[in-house]
């Protein structure tokens, strides 16, 4: 949806699997991409390998441990 709300389309093109709600700005990692990797065994430090989450300006770091330790995120619905 982010991506399509300034392209010049009148409706987005597809309706994908909903991701959630974008967590990581810098390379548009959403919460349910980053739950699904968490639930295959992947780590904080292998999960900002694999997406580059946190590895940017690093204002996502908070929450990323905080779904790495399994709490809710703020504002989660
Ligand atoms: S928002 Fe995640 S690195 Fe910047």
């Amino acid at each position: 949806m982010r991506k399509w709300i300034f392209a010049p389309l009148a409706a987005p093109s597809a309706a994908g699997p909903a991701r959630g709600r974008i967590v990581c700005n810098c390379f548009d990692v959403a919460e349910n991409e980053i739950r699904a990797d968490l639930a295959a065994g992947l780590d904080l430090a292998a999960l900002t390998e694999r997406r580059k989450c946190g590895s940017n300006c690093g204002s996502c770091l908070p929450e990323l441990r905080r779904l790495a330790a399994g709490g809710m995120v703020v504002g989660a619905a």
